[in-house]
């Protein structure tokens, strides 16, 4: 449950990607690292098929929890990207929210892409967002900060520092009994070293959408890459 609490807080409140993911469908979609399912439901509801694959088994029990009561239907699968294999090919393959760069390896990255390349259809895409300018997307003091709290729980990003090709943040999470802090890792990269390694995975660069900033978020990309 409160792994939930801190997922929601801290990645649930982002929604400057939602209108192009919702412009894919309807499709039979696969998202990888969906969590408790921000956009999962959102494409379900939308009308799509949707797939949804995360390690986390507590989020992924959220999401079905979250689907029931919207009256959608979401397929979830405890398994890691990296070495997925669900025998069924999909038209999108989706990785929102900067999920790969939650891979922090190269050789994880292009798994993770390789067997993406195998859920495609012919014509499929794989989808990925990157955030190509992380310090920006994460501190610009000049963009109001996200919502950080609910009722009693509140995270806050209260260190963050750069080591080589790595954002190191540490967040502070507070609840009624207790304060505790939990570091995450996040990979600088761009698109044109993503793009590199997908053609180590075997897919190509066919799209590249922009996210432009607004008054909220800072820029994104979307890479479109396909067989
Ligand atoms: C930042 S959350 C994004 C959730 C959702 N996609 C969204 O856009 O709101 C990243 C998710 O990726 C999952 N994850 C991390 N590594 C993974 C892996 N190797 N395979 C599958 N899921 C993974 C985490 O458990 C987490 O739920």
């Amino acid at each position: 449950m409160d792994e939930l609490i801190w997922h929601d807080l801290e990645s649930g409140g982002y929604a400057a990607d939602l209108d192009f993911w919702a412009s894919l469908g309807p499709a039979r979609m696969l998202e990888l690292g969906a969590g408790a399912g921000r956009v999962s439901l959102m494409l379900a509801v939308c009308g799509s098929r949707v797939s949804a694959v995360d390690l986390d088994g507590e989020l992924l029990d959220a999401l079905g929890h979250r689907a029931g009561e919207l009256g959608a239907e979401v397929e979830t699968i405890t398994a890691d990207a990296r070495t997925l294999d669900l025998g069924t090919r999909f038209e999108h393959v989706i990785a929102p929210a900067a999920f790969v760069q939650l891979l922090t390896r190269p050789e994880d990255r292009v798994a993770m892409m390789e067997r993406a390349g195998r859920h495609l259809e012919p014509g499929g895409i794989l989808w990925l967002a990157v955030h190509p300018d992380l310090d920006q997307a994460l501190f610009d003091p000049a963009l109001p900060p996200g919502p950080t709290w609910v009722g009693p729980y509140e995270s806050r990003i209260e260190d963050a520092r750069r080591e080589g090709d790595l954002l190191i943040l540490r967040f502070r999470r507070r609840d009624r009994l207790a304060e505790r802090t939990t570091t995450a890792e996040v990979i600088y990269a761009d698109a044109g070293d993503l793009e590199a390694e997908a053609l180590e995975a075997g897919l190509r660069l066919r799209e590249r959408v922009v996210l432009p900033e607004d008054d909220r978020y800072s820029e994104s990309v979307i890479l479109g890459l396909a067989r």
